[in-house]
């Protein structure tokens, strides 16, 4: 069991039982049964959750996904607080870790949210940093799932930047054996040791894993395409990125190279007439809403999976899910 959820790739031992626990509690909890209702492994626990960056799904889901756990969430915003201004990561996360049971941090360099967790002793969950977004990953892997019950040769594509999105989704396939294609322009690429990293996981589980510059590549055959804002939080200043990305857009065009079952899936917010049109976003095939509400369930089952008071294995053995 890790201790702190920095990178998807830590929950890789029991990656696949935390999203069928979360799958199989959002459809207990929504049917009424009395047992999701009443699950509270956060009783007592206050939750602080930290933003360096703007958010609406992060925030939202880990506000009501707290609450439905019986915890208290403390949203603690970069401008109300001493961390940047008078205080270190560190001696924040020694001050934080007295008073709470777990910690969400939303920050620009990765390395600070690894900081916190080096000197906190309660679980620190990265809620996106410039590197990784897990959280992201786990809701997105989430959804794949649900709508691809039958994943025998899934192959899902990314179509855009190199980015902390794309970092995780790459992991978090190939630890579930997905098939994976990604298409940046010339200069955009994921970070060498995310890709290593993703490869080990695809050749031990027999997926493939392919890079390329050329988005009909990517999306050939594919069942899920996928896209993120081209200039991402912290990278306003780079005005002339988005040139880079002609060519990127995922429109009706691309995706008819994609397979006739194809879901289109985005993180949001979404920038509509850049990097996605209207026409794929609003299409029955696209489940981006349902990827958003995963935030929360994902985000549930890894909570209590870290907090690791033995609720979570408690109520994975009675869903039949599993240690
Ligand atoms: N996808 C995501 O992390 O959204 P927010 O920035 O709104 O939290
Ligand atoms: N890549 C985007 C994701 C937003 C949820 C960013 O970091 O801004």
């Amino acid at each position: 069991m890790p201790d702190h959820l920095l990178a998807i790739d830590d929950v890789a031992e029991d990656f696949e039982d935390i999203l069928n626990w979360a799958i199989e509690f959002k459809r207990m909890w929504k049917s009424g049964d009395e047992i999701a209702l009443n699950f509270f492994p956060l009783a007592d626990l206050a939750v602080g959750s930290i933003y360096e960056k703007p958010s609406t799904r992060t925030r939202v889901s880990f506000e009501v996904g707290i609450n439905r756990l019986g915890g208290y969430p403390l949203t603690l915003l970069k401008n109300d607080i001493q961390l940047g201004k008078s205080e270190t990561v560190a001696d924040t996360a020694n001050v934080l870790s007295r008073f709470l049971g777990a910690i969400t941090y939303r920050c620009f360099a990765h390395s600070d949210v690894a900081e916190l967790a080096a000197n906190s002793s309660v679980p620190v969950l990265n809620a996106l940093s410039d590197k990784h977004h897990p959280c992201q990953a786990a809701a997105d892997l989430m959804t794949i799932l649900e709508h691809f019950p039958e994943r025998e040769r899934l192959k899902v594509a990314w179509v855009g930047d190199g980015n902390n999105v794309l970092h995780d989704l790459m992991l978090a396939c190939a630890m579930l054996g997905i098939d994976f294609s990604y298409a940046n322009p010339e200069g955009y690429d994921p970070a060498k040791d995310v890709v290593a990293r993703a490869k080990d996981f695809a050749s031990e589980n027999g997926s493939k894993l392919s890079g390329t510059n050329d988005p009909v590549e990517a999306v050939k055959n594919a069942n899920v395409i996928y896209t993120d804002v081209f200039v991402s939080m912290g990278e306003e200043g780079l005005k002339d990125k988005m040139a880079d990305f002609d060519g990127f857009q995922v429109n009706m065009e691309l995706i008819s190279n994609a397979e006739e079952n194809w879901a289109f899936m985005h993180c949001l917010p979404a920038h509509r007439g850049d990097e996605v049109t209207d026409a794929v976003m609003d299409h029955a095939n696209s489940i981006v809403f349902d990827q958003a509400e995963n935030r929360m369930w994902a985000q549930m089952s890894l909570l209590a999976y870290l907090v690791d008071n033995g609720a979570w294995s408690a109520m994975g053995e009675m869903m039949g899910v599993g240690i």
